[in-house]
C-alpha cells in the first residue's frame, strides 16, 4: 500500500476535521513506533486508516454489515458509533490487505481490549493525543506515552470512563478488562 494513495482516498472521502485527525494520528503512531522498536510504516498505515469507517452513514453501515457477515455486540447495537472500529478493521483488510497486527489495532482502537500488543496500544493512544487533540492533561499524556503506554492507557481509559458517567453512557466490557489486566500487571 501506497501513503500517499491512501491519503488522497481520504481526503475525498472523510470531512476535513477527521482527515486531518488522521493524518495527526499517522504521525503520532510513528513517532511512538520508532520510541517502542515497533514497525514505523505499518503504525503511519494503521494510525492513517483507523478512522477509515467513522463518517459512514447508517445505510451504508448496515449494507456493509450483511455483506461482510459483521457480528455486532449488544453495546455496539445500541451505540454504533463503536462499530467504526470493526468495519474499519475489515475495510482495511479487504482494500488495503493489511496485516493482522494493523487489522487488530484498528479494531480496538475504541474500546479498547485485553488482547492488544503493544502495536494496538501505541495506535490507541496515538488517536487520542495526536497534535490536533485539545483538552486538560494532553501535553502531560503526550509526554508519558513517550515512557509508559500503559501508564497513558489507564489515563486514557480514567477519562474515557468519566464522560461516559456523566453522559450516562454504556460502558463496553473490554474497555474495563483492558484497564483490569493492565492495573494487576504493574
Ligand atoms: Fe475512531
Ligand atoms: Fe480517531
Amino acid at each position: 500500500m501506497n501513503i500517499e494513495e491512501v491519503k488522497n482516498y481520504l481526503k475525498e472521502n472523510l470531512s476535513e476535521k477527521r482527515y486531518n485527525h488522521s493524518v495527526g494520528t499517522m504521525k503520532s503512531a510513528k513517532e511512538l513506533a520508532k520510541i517502542y522498536g515497533e514497525n514505523e510504516k505499518d503504525a503511519e498505515f494503521a494510525g492513517l486508516i483507523h478512522d477509515i469507517a467513522k463518517e459512514m452513514n447508517k445505510e451504508e453501515i448496515d449494507k456493509y454489515v450483511l455483506e461482510h457477515n459483521i457480528v455486532i455486540d449488544e453495546i455496539e447495537k445500541k451505540q454504533p458509533a463503536l462499530l467504526h472500529a470493526k468495519l474499519g478493521a475489515s475495510i482495511a483488510k479487504e482494500k488495503y490487505n493489511a496485516n493482522e497486527e494493523i487489522q487488530k489495532a484498528i479494531l480496538y482502537h475504541t474500546t479498547g481490549n485485553e488482547k492488544m500488543d503493544r502495536f494496538a496500544k501505541i495506535i490507541y493512544i496515538a488517536d487520542k493525543i495526536e497534535e490536533n487533540r485539545e483538552y486538560d492533561g494532553v501535553e502531560e499524556l503526550r509526554e508519558i506515552a513517550k515512557t509508559d503506554l500503559n501508564k497513558a492507557i489507564v489515563i486514557i481509559i480514567d477519562f474515557v470512563l468519566e464522560k461516559s458517567i456523566k453522559n450516562s453512557r454504556l460502558i463496553h466490557p473490554d474497555t474495563i478488562s483492558l484497564r483490569n489486566k493492565i492495573l494487576s500487571n504493574t
